[in-house]
């Protein structure tokens, strides 16, 4: 049987996506029926970059799953660098059950998802981040009990956050608008293939730069920070830029009055949104938060025993 990574969502019908939420919440629901699940597994966790989610619900995930994992963070080195993508990857094929890595570059990801034997998860790149897009869509899905019809704006940057709700969202049949400043649009072949798939489902991906026809009959609003990891030395320069897209009280009541606020985190507070949206009754960033350990779960589960 062919392995199976999570490098993409758009490598997922929107049938295996529906599964591996439905999965997700099974996980959520019933955490001891999952506990021997990955016994004497391995995960193997790599970080070019920062993170805690992703670390944390990667590590917790795997130990409640009956398995273990271990992290390779900056300081102790970089794939690619003492040795070959290729070698790395054929070492670790024979030691771990799967790898999930954070990068700079895409390429690396996919570099080690065809090299390697045993399942690859993206945990972010520069392009995209399909575990959050997963988690996010887990905690729309059970906020309005179906995600079909929902429209999400996503408000300022069009970065890897933002593309992968693009994708997860048009294989979901949503409707999924970025809303920002010109000049920071999504990618456009990732704009392009998130067309295509809602095509497809009767979906609908967009961008605009006009903040009332974005916000307008949006179910969700969601932002991330103006400048991404790897994107530091442009932040003063993109907090002018990003400044008429800063989801505070009145931006949000653009919205749906029943509207949900969502951020990936961390959130700079002040810059992209308020305390007063952050913390807003309809503020959900805690259970997406949450969510991305159930969904990490599923992940492992989904690749590695095919559940
Ligand atoms: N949302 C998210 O990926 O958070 P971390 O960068 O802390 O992992
Ligand atoms: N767009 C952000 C997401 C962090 C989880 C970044 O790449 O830094």
């Amino acid at each position: 049987m062919k392995k199976r990574d999570l490098v993409a969502l758009w490598d997922y019908t929107p049938e295996e996506l529906a599964a591996l939420l439905e999965l997700a919440a099974k996980v959520k629901k019933s955490p001891a029926a999952y506990a021997d699940a990955l016994k004497g597994r391995t995960a193997f966790l790599y970080f070019e970059k920062p993170s805690l989610r992703t670390r944390v619900t990667s590590e917790v995930g795997m130990t409640q799953l009956g398995g273990g994992s271990l992290t390779q963070t900056p300081e102790m080195g970089r794939i690619g660098v003492r040795e070959s993508v290729h070698d790395v990857a054929k070492n670790l094929e024979r030691w771990v059950d799967v790898i999930a890595m954070r990068t700079f570059s895409h390429q690396l990801i996919e570099d080690v998802a065809r090299h390697a034997r045993v399942p690859v998860i993206n945990l972010l790149s520069d392009l995209l981040h399909p575990m959050q897009a997963l988690a996010d869509l887990l905690t729309l899905k059970q906020h309005f009990g179906k995600l079909k019809g929902l429209k999400l704006a996503f408000v300022g940057d069009g970065n890897n956050v933002a593309h992968s709700l693009m994708v997860g969202g048009a294989l979901s049949q949503m409707k999924v608008v970025v809303v920002g400043p010109r000049g920071h649009e999504p990618n456009a072949r990732v704009l392009d293939r998130a067309r295509a798939i809602a095509a497809k489902t009767g979906g609908e991906v967009g961008y605009t730069s006009d903040v009332d026809a974005g916000l307008k009959g949006a179910d969700a609003v969601y932002t991330d920070v103006w400048a991404s990891m790897g994107q530091e030395k442009e932040a003063a320069e993109r907090q002018k830029l990003f400044w008429p897209y800063r989801v505070d009280g009145a931006l949000f009541r653009k919205a749906k009055p029943t509207a949900v606020f969502m951020h990936c985190l961390p959130a700079h507070r002040g810059e992209e949104v308020t305390d007063e949206v952050c913390d807003h009754k309809r503020s959900v960033i805690f259970d997406e938060a949450e969510n991305r350990l159930h969904t990490i779960k599923a992940a492992y589960l989904a690749l590695i025993k095919g559940l």
